[in-house]
């Protein structure tokens, strides 16, 4: 994969199309703002500019290009942004492989190998016994290939031997969850690939089919490549579903998930029985804004629906509910009532609020006044969360005929509780400019000016600036070498070019995200290189200083002095 192919992959992406489609943005002046993902945030301090092609938080200083945007907010390596970008700009895209991949590409191979493994033992003469299993869940052919559904045997190292066989380490497979010293973790279960988020095969659940009386479910355990609070099941697959869709459906197991499909419901992920991590949610939210939480219809399960709800609710997002009649799960619903009956539930699926507002009804004894006097109180306070006028009129009605209490009474109890909107307060953190030095802030502007200025390049070559700083010494090294390879600069396809020098990546954000002026004019610039040529001089003469209060020979005494009052009189020559 060659840098002209990257960049132009690049310049054919307009950050703003694609951060738009995954946050609101509203235009401002040249720029467009939104709310930013990588802090919690609720004022818009995310800046994106066409113009640049670069986005950067005010609040957090998060910032980067496209490519940045989809691995940090998507979480793609950036082998698979690139392959995104180059199928939306019609640009084919072969295998890629960059240094994250490459770093755990052996495991991914293991389990490459594997999911084909147990494919083929459920496909064999063996596997009938599971097939029928699954058929008798309703789970044909095609579905068994989509999910890549398979079995391990009744053998004590069947997988481990082959896999040794292959040339792979013992302690490779013990290390991703597949064998505990010789012997494999799975046996006689049916197999169930898990992915990551870009959808490779990173572990396996295994379920009993036979009626033993083993767990129902063995999960690979945690390893380099699976994660299992920051992982949902069918997220890269539910991507591009959900885009189409607008809005996705949360399940609790797999199973669930397996069986939406089964009716043309792809916009699923699932839970797989953890509790749900703020890292979740994130994750969710980057799929849609909108979300829709199927879980189980029983008891557990409409607990969890209130517990998660208000989760999402708190993470500000809009989260509906659909409950399911008890003790239904949306596998044994949809399997029961097919799939207009499911989609009837789906569109009937409420927000959250008005699912709190119904369950905390449920209990209350309706004969004490008391009682249902804290249930409309705790009810009107809920609905002041409700943003949707109309909804709250609603409700508000339906209150009022329920426990037949003045419309009136409880929109003006309403309105007290709601009270005035609270202000919410832009902070910007503008400090970091201001805490820099003069020989600091000459330099760093210096930097950005070579990037949006190829000109000041040249000038930067002429004049010999020197940097003190390692790290700005090597930036600028890096400026001048990719501009004279490849005969123009800017900053976003500069970004990509550093992806993997991340010190070096993260001192370029620090400078981006300070909001340096763009054009510089010859006097300014003319400025800095005397700012930064009078501190090299400074710290010279400290360094010489020193020298000459440790040193012992008055020859070289006398050699230091000199330079030194070279230094003073402005004479740097060495001579
Ligand atoms: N789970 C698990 N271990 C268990 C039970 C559940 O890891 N002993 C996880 C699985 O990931 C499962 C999810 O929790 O997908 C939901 O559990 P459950 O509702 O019990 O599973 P079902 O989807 O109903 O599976 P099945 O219908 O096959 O029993
Ligand atoms: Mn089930």
């Amino acid at each position: 994969m060659n840098e002209d192919l990257i960049n132009e992959i690049r310049a054919k992406s307009d950050i703003v199309d694609i951060i738009g489609e995954r946050i609101p943005l509203e235009k401002k002046g040249k720029n467009y703002f939104g709310v930013c993902p990588f802090h919690d945030d609720t004022s818009p301090s995310l800046c994106v500019s066409r113009e640049k092609q670069i986005f950067t938080c005010f609040s957090c200083h998060a910032t980067g290009n496209v490519f940045k945007f989809l691995m940090d907010y998507d979480k793609m390596s950036f082998p698979s942004a690139l392959k995104y970008l180059g199928d939306r700009a019609g640009i084919l895209v072969k295998e890629f492989k960059g240094k994250r991949t490459e770093k755990y590409s052996k495991y991914y191979d293991i389990y490459n190998l594997a999911v084909r493994y147990y494919e083929n033992n459920l496909m064999a003469t063996f596997g009938k016994t599971a097939r029928d299993y699954l058929n008798g869940r309703g789970l044909n052919e095609d579905v068994i290939k989509e999910f890549q559904i398979g079995l391990s045997l009744n053998k004590a190292n069947d997988l481990t031997n082959l896999m040794v066989k292959k040339g792979y380490d013992l302690s490779d497979l013990n290390k991703i969850g597949l064998s505990n010293d010789s012997h494999d973790i799975y046996s006689n279960r049916i197999m169930f690939p898990l992915y990551d988020l870009d959808g490779k095969v990173v572990g396996f659940s295994g379920r009993v089919y036979d009626g033993s009386k083993d767990n129902k479910y063995v999960n690979t355990k945690e390893t380099p490549i699976f994660k299992k609070g920051e992982n949902l099941y069918h997220y890269a697959a539910a991507r591009p579903e959900v885009r189409k869709e607008g809005y996705v459906i949360v399940m609790e197991g797999f199973m669930d998930v397996i069986r939406a499909s089964t009716i043309g419901y792809r916009n699923t992920v699932a839970l797989m029985g953890t509790a749900l991590t703020s890292e979740q949610i994130k994750l969710i939210r980057r799929l849609s804004e909108k979300i829709v939480l199927c879980l189980d219809g029983d008891d557990p399960g409409r607990n969890a629906a209130l517990k998660d709800g208000e989760l999402f609710l708190k993470a500000g997002v809009d989260v509906k509910v659909l409950t399911l009649p008890n003790p239904d799960d949306p596998d044994s619903f949809i399997l029961r009532e097919g799939k207009d009956a499911f989609t009837s539930y789906i569109n009937k699926a409420i927000p959250y609020t008005e699912y709190k507002i119904n369950s905390l009804k449920s209990g209350i004894n309706m004969s004490s006044t008391e009682e249902v006097a804290d249930y409309i109180n705790a009810a009107l306070k809920e609905l002041t969360e409700v943003k949707d006028t109309i909804r709250v009129e609603i409700v508000l009605k339906k209150l009022a005929k329920d426990f037949d209490i003045g419309y009136n009474t409880l929109a003006k109890r309403f309105s007290d509780l709601k009270g005035k909107p609270k202000e919410k307060v832009v902070k910007i953190d503008v400090q970091s400019k201001k805490n820099k030095d003069k020989y600091l802030k000459a330099y760093e502007q210096i930097i950005y000016s070579m990037l949006t200025n190829p000109d000041v390049i040249e000038t930067v070559k002429d004049e010999n600036l020197l940097l003190t700083e390692s790290m700005d010494r090597m930036l600028l090294q890096e400026i001048i070498y990719y501009y004279e390879k490849y005969g123009s600069i800017n900053i976003p396809d500069f970004m990509t070019y550093l992806t993997d020098k991340d010190e070096l990546l993260a001192r370029l954000n620090d400078i981006i995200s300070d909001n340096y002026s763009d054009s510089i004019s010859k006097e300014d610039l003319n400025l800095y290189f005397k700012v930064i040529k009078e501190n090299n001089v400074k710290k010279r003469i400290d360094y010489l200083s020193k020298k000459l209060r440790e040193e012992l020979d008055p020859v070289k005494q006398a050699e230091i002095g000199n330079e030194i009052a070279r230094l003073r009189i402005g004479d740097n020559s060495n001579g």
